[in-house]
């Protein structure tokens, strides 16, 4: 490939989701130029996402781990932070394994608010994902005010004692916690579109306003449907991201296009 006709040369690698394999992609990302990264890779549960890549055994999938997690992370800046979604399964694993190279702010437990019916019988029935935030140094970039829950005025009244008044939380809204309250994107979801591990933009949008600056860089290695695409777009950041099913970068592409006019831009998908 010449540097011309190379999507990811220059100034071409923002704004576009790239059909490819991310661990080749991400060799032409320039190093310290993203400022938030939000990974949803595969699994390891062995999920059919029209390829192999969810098929690996444990050390096969541990080791292309470490090996996306060390082209990924030299791409942040100084004060970027990485947000990774992973089941109980391999979090202990490549939690350590992230540790060893960045500072741990929290671990966040995404309820997915599943609909008691049965489930399983030998255990307790799996309802959430594990989420690792991860920070490249001390003074990463996060925004609360960006991302705080305002009370409803019941609520506000009820806590409107005399020592509280005037305070930051009651009037704009309060921190929000580590578990987050948001129902997976069932079959008749209005949001839902054809993946079988599609994310609500509610929770990636929350995760680009808090670490994200306003007009700065999200980088998703592994797309999916596009959800981190898609939340950049309306947040008012950029982005860049890999898909290795063609299917699903088409996806993207009709997504995006379907954005508001002031959240357009022209050329989203190549590869
Ligand atoms: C868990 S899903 C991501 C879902 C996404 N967050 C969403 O909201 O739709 C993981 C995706 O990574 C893609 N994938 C797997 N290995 C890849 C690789 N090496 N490079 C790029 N994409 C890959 C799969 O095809 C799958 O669509």
């Amino acid at each position: 490939m010449t540097a011309a006709s190379d999507p990811l040369a220059g100034e071409g690698w923002l704004d576009r989701v790239h059909c490819e394999d991310a661990l080749q992609g991400l060799q032409r990302i320039p190093d310290g130029s993203i400022d938030l990264l939000i990974a949803d890779p595969p699994y390891g549960l062995g999920k059919d996402y029209g390829n192999d890549s969810d098929k690996l055994d444990t050390v096969e999938y541990l080791r292309w781990t470490e090996q996306w997690i060390d082209a990924a992370l030299p791409k942040l800046k100084a004060n970027g932070s990485l947000y990774i979604f992973l089941t109980w399964r391999y979090s202990p694993e490549i939690f350590v394994m992230l540790k060893q190279r960045m500072t741990m702010i929290n671990e966040i437990v995404w309820d997915r608010r599943v609909p008691s019916m049965g489930g399983s019988t030998r255990r307790y029935s799996s309802v959430h994902d594990t989420i690792g935030f991860f920070a490249a140094a001390r003074d990463y970039f996060f925004d609360l005010d960006a991302i705080r829950i305002p009370y409803d005025e019941q609520t506000k009244k009820a806590r409107s004692r005399a020592i509280f008044v005037g305070a930051k939380w009651l009037e704009m809204g309060y921190n929000p916690k580590d578990v987050w309250s948001v129902s997976r994107l069932h079959r008749e979801h209005k949001e839902r579109a054809d993946h079988p591990t599609q994310k609500p933009l509610e929770i990636v949008e929350r995760m680009v306003k808090a670490s994200c600056p306003p007009g700065g860089v999200v980088l998703d290695p592994f797309m999916g449907s596009g959800t981190t695409a898609v939340a950049a777009r309306r947040c008012g950041r950029r982005f860049a991201g890999f898909e290795l099913n063609p299917d699903y970068c088409e996806l993207i592409r009709q997504r995006l296009a379907a954005l508001a006019p002031s959240n357009q831009q022209d050329e989203q998908v190549t590869g």
